[in-house]
């Protein structure tokens, strides 16, 4: 059972986008309970690689912005090697930054970067004007990137993508008029609540998002709240052994983040929102989750999937646990995250004795079952290895992981906290 009270570790999103705006606006910035994981310290090196001065100190990150237009490479350099690691939100979000600055840099990754989709956001960046090129028309890293002068542009977004959305917004930073982008279901919108407080000209209608270049962003002190998605890990396994109650503190609590609570609440799951309050204007507050012996069966579609697309894998671990069919659909995007989280979901539950279907878009759990220890394949997917950390606290003898450094990229000292929380 997990017992106990702790503060959570800054949200991987926000700490990402708190280097990048910072680096781009003109003044000292801090940021407080920045995320030391791997992926937010793979932005940080990008951008020390630009030029930018980054000191980090504890839990604190300072930041020296270069200004919109200030980024720069080493003029000895024709093209700088920018290495995002595992990191899809770094090379997402920083292709919107390099298309308006103008030098040319190539972006490369891990083996895993190098099977995620590109296009969807090399293709709207070359439609503002942007020279892109790279494996499979830009598909693939390694991508390069000569930035420079950007065209508006009015785009639909064919996917829900927070990381898509915002490699255009920022181009539009950069653009010669007023650009729209419109979402067909919003997904995480970070971006637009920091910038507005850079000092960005944005304004939302709707599922529209109305941005106006600008000639500077200005300097910010930012605070990281907790992250959801990392919390979702320990709220599951409180939930799903015997005897647990945590309190988990400072979780960010963005409407755009909290599909697994009204998930869980469907469910028939104990958890409660305590002293909830807005700090540097994302929602935060403290989650209560205790243990909950009857769990019922959901569904999950488009309509809240970009709400809580990353905690899927360990939602299906939940749903082992409930009474009932649980179906999961809509989410084909699943398939190219760190790993295919579908087939590493579907293949692994199955081991251990779930009931569990694999669907083109989705996933079929029926419940409730005994789970049995077994070796999962992670494919060094961060949430696939804590997700199964999580399914051994029920099962009948002992998970083992085949990779756990993974689980650095986004909840560094996971591990210590589980073994403090286990009674
Ligand atoms: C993220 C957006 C999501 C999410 C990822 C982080 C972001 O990706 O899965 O972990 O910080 O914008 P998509 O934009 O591909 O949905």
């Amino acid at each position: 059972m997990l017992r106990g009270t702790f503060e959570l570790i800054g949200d991987k999103s926000i700490s990402h986008r708190s280097i990048m705006f910072s680096a781009i606006s003109k003044g000292n910035n801090k940021v407080s309970n920045f995320l030391m994981g791997q992926d937010c310290l793979s932005t940080v090196s990008c951008f020390r690689k630009m030029g930018v001065d980054i000191e980090i100190a504890g839990k604190d990150v300072f930041i020296t912005g270069k200004g919109l237009r200030g980024l720069k490479t080493n003029d000895n350099i024709d093209n700088l090697l920018l290495d995002v690691g595992n990191s899809g939100t770094t090379i997402r979000l920083i292709m919107g930054i390099l298309a308006g600055n103008d030098f040319e840099s190539t972006l490369i990754g891990d083996e895993s970067i190098g099977k995620r989709p590109m296009k969807r956001v090399t293709d709207p960046l070359r439609m503002m004007g942007c020279d892109i090129t790279g494996k499979d028309d830009a598909n693939f890293t390694p991508i390069t990137v000569r930035g420079g002068h950007l065209h508006s542009i009015d785009y639909k977004m064919p996917v829900a993508s927070a990381q898509v959305k915002s490699a255009i917004i920022l181009a539009s930073l950069y653009a010669d008029g007023q650009s729209i982008i419109r979402e067909k279901v919003k997904s995480r919108n970070h971006t637009e609540i920091m910038l507005k407080a850079f000092g960005a000209d944005i304004k939302e209608n709707g599922l529209d998002i109305i941005v106006n270049p600008v000639d500077e962003l200005f300097n910010q002190d930012i605070y990281v709240p907790g992250d959801i998605s990392s919390a979702a890990f320990i709220i599951v396994g409180a939930l799903i052994s015997e005897g647990s109650e945590v309190l988990i503190k400072n979780v960010g609590l963005n409407e755009t983040r909290t599909g697994i609570i009204d998930v869980i609440k469907n469910m028939n799951g104990n958890i409660e929102i305590i002293d909830e309050r807005v700090v540097g204007g994302e929602k935060v507050g403290d989650l209560l989750v205790r243990y909950s012996k009857d769990l019922t069966a959901t569904t999950i579609d488009k309509t809240i999937i970009p709400r809580l697309i990353d905690e899927i894998p360990v939602i299906a671990v939940l749903a082992t646990q409930a009474e009932g069919t649980t179906i999961i659909k809509d989410a084909q995007e699943l398939k190219v995250k760190e790993s295919n989280r579908i087939k590493t979901v579907v293949d692994n539950l199955k081991k251990m004795g779930a009931d569990i279907e694999e669907l083109e878009d989705g996933m079929i759990i029926k419940g409730k079952t005994r789970l049995h220890g077994a070796t999962i394949e992670t494919f060094k997917d961060h949430r696939i290895a804590m997700s199964f950390s999580i399914a051994d606290l029920i099962s009948d003898s002992r998970v083992m992981l085949d990779d756990t450094n993974c689980i650095n990229i986004s909840f560094p000292g996971y591990f210590n906290l589980l073994k403090d929380l286990t009674k």
